[in-house]
């Protein structure tokens, strides 16, 4: 099935699986994957790192604007598919480490950081045919994307997902800590002042607890045919 040059843009909760979706879709239709949550992630390492982070776990936000000045946060597309770079530095791994997962939240609702982001991803999609994920995507960064969905799954099959990941990598973390963690974000995502997560009005609801990747896939495909008029 062959889809014109669109913007398709996929919000929803922490650990919905919307990269893996998202991975997918560029690789059946050619599209481009941009992984908006990775460029929140790259900056709260490079403030954990940078000392940004003060002794009274708050965040030095003077210190963390010039970190941003010199932070050269981007993709490289390798034979691992989409990896996440800091300068010639492959951060991938380490931007998913509980460490990073309990600081992007606040990091992330900071304006001066949606800004900084939001200007990478814009450059990034300069030349459209682009699936991006995140939390703000069809509501802010792309507004007028053509394809918008919004997913969720129950906390159940979040949390059992996320352990699952983390643990393959060695993470100690317990399934408890996981999920602590993700209503955490979800939280703190969705109630933030800038750019809050929220189902832009025209986004498609997929709920996956109960799918396989082949089913979200044949669905998107239905979607697409159908909003399109595309024939198979
Ligand atoms: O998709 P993720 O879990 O890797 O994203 C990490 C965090 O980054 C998420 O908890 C909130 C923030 N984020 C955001 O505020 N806006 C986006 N478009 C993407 C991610």
């Amino acid at each position: 099935m062959t889809i014109p040059d669109i913007i398709i843009a996929i919000d929803g909760y922490s650990s919905t699986g919307k990269s893996s979706f998202a991975k997918l879709i560029a690789s059946e239709f050619s599209f481009l994957y941009l992984d908006s949550g990775a460029m929140y992630r790259a900056v709260t390492l490079a403030a954990l790192e940078q000392g940004v982070i003060t002794q009274d776990q708050s965040i030095d936000e003077p210190r963390l604007k010039t970190v941003l000045e010199k932070l050269d946060a981007h993709f490289e597309y390798t034979v691992l598919g989409s990896q996440t770079f800091m300068g010639d530095r492959c951060v991938e791994q380490e931007i998913r480490s509980m460490k990073v997962s309990s600081w992007v939240s606040p990091v992330s609702a900071l304006p001066f950081v949606r800004n900084w982001v939001d200007e990478r991803l814009h450059q990034f999609a300069a030349n459209g045919r682009v699936v991006m994920d995140g939390r703000d995507i069809g509501t802010t960064v792309f507004p007028n994307a053509e394809l918008k969905l919004f997913m969720t799954a129950s906390d159940r099959v979040r949390a059992q997902r996320r352990y699952q990941e983390l643990s393959a990598k060695g993470s100690t973390a317990t399934l408890e800590e996981v999920l602590e963690n993700l209503k955490e974000r979800d939280y703190m995502d969705s109630h933030r002042e800038a750019s809050p997560l929220q189902r832009a009005a025209d986004a498609i609801v997929l709920d996956n607890s109960d799918m396989t990747m082949r089913e979200e896939l044949a669905w998107v495909k239905g979607v697409i045919q159908g909003k399109f008029g595309i024939l198979e």
